[in-house]
């Protein structure tokens, strides 16, 4: 089916040079717009205003943007820093940056001139893409046997929130692509979608996906989850990860805590999908994961109905509050360990969570 649609990005020499071609995720689902990117500072701009978005994909966009530098002839150190810290929560995004110049730099140093370093960037990228298409597929294999076991006798009723399935990702994605493999298996009787306030990555995205593969999905909104739990409705929630800390905390789209904390009270598991990139073993714990904080017209403002030319959340759509309210907008919160009946990557699952499980999954890790 993904072979079908419009990628989510990918990069492209053209005869007036190379480019990235990001699918523009602001439109969605209204249309299917590419973006296209020629230089570093419109992919920062890109990554900022969520035309692409989502931890593992940001990491291929980091590594491409920095190719991009190579082989236009910026400079390269800068473009990295600029890419590593576009948006800083999801750790994906300086790993893919970082990754990519490091290869870029021993090229260099190895004697294989800037054409040849910038080829070998470009390998590199290429490579980081691929193997988050292949994570993909482990995750979505790993995070359906788990589920089966944790909710025996088929036919479940997934909660999400935000989006993790293709648009995140060079493949199927993380929790999402866990739920499509149990929907293939004939085992999901319902998606919840929550919107995901305020940019609504929810209502948008995942459930644009959903649509895409078939299944029985509803959107709620963020405040209806309490009553969905209180009403048996859910068998397990399952979303994905901007970063894991050692501890096992994690940090996700904000409203995911308030679902943990939902999912404990009512014994649902609690599952986080993410591949190994995402854990990051050098912040210690959840209280050292930087939330990325956005501005306040995300939530003042409606995103449809903007001033001709603007872009989804950039300002100027209709009041949803009196002009100068000020907002609270963190864009991620942090879910401690103790919420999270399991961690699934692309290397296996740690269940409990535990720092020595997390530990665990990166020794074995591909990732370098
Ligand atoms: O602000 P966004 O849309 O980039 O946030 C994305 C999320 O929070 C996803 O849940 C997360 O990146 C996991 S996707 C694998």
């Amino acid at each position: 089916m993904a072979e079908e649609c419009v990628p989510v990005i990918r990069y492209e020499e053209l005869p007036e040079g190379p480019v990235v071609v990001l699918l523009d995720q602001t439109r969605l689902p209204v249309e299917e717009a590419e973006l296209v990117c020629t230089d570093v500072p419109a992919l920062v701009e890109a990554i900022c205003s969520l035309a692409v978005r989502g931890a593992p994909v940001l990491g291929i966009a980091g590594g491409y943007g920095v190719a991009l530098a190579a082989a236009r002839g910026f400079d390269v150190a800068d473009a990295a820093e600029q890419l590593a810290h576009a948006r800083p929560t999801a750790v994906n995004l300086a790993y893919g940056a970082r990754r990519v110049e490091a290869v870029y730099r021993e090229a260099l140093r190895a004697g294989a001139g800037e054409a040849g370093a910038a080829a070998q960037a470009l390998a590199e990228a290429r490579a980081l893409h691929r193997e988050d298409a292949e994570a993909s597929e482990r995750m979505a294999e790993y995070g359906s046997a788990l589920l089966a076991d944790l909710v025996p006798g088929g036919g479940m009723r997934v909660l999400t929130h935000c989006n993790t399935g293709r648009l995140v990702s060079g493949g199927g994605g993380t929790a999402l692509a866990v739920v499509k493999a149990v929907h293939r298996a004939g085992e999901l009787r319902r998606l919840w979608v929550g919107e995901t306030r305020p940019l609504l990555q929810g209502a948008r995205l995942t459930a644009y996906e959903a649509a895409e593969a078939g299944m029985a999905y509803s959107v709620l909104t963020d405040g209806a989850a309490g009553s969905l739990f209180a009403a048996g409705e859910v068998d397990a929630v399952v979303v994905g990860a901007d970063r894991i800390a050692a501890d096992g905390s994690v940090a996700n789209k904000v409203g995911t805590y308030s679902l943990a904390v939902l999912a404990g009270h009512h014994g649902v598991p609690f599952v986080v999908v993410a591949p190994v990139t995402t854990v990051d073993l050098a912040t210690e714990s959840g209280g050292d994961i930087e939330v990325e904080q956005r501005a306040a017209h995300e939530v003042t403002e409606g995103l449809w109905g903007r001033s001709p030319g603007s872009r989804m959340g950039s300002g100027g759509g209709p009041a949803l509050a009196p002009v100068g309210a000020h907002a609270y907008n963190p864009a991620f919160d942090v879910t401690p360990s103790a919420l999270v009946t399991a961690v699934v990557t692309d290397e296996g699952v740690a269940s409990p969570v535990t720092a020595a499980g997390i530990a665990e999954l990166c020794s074995t890790s591909r990732k370098r």
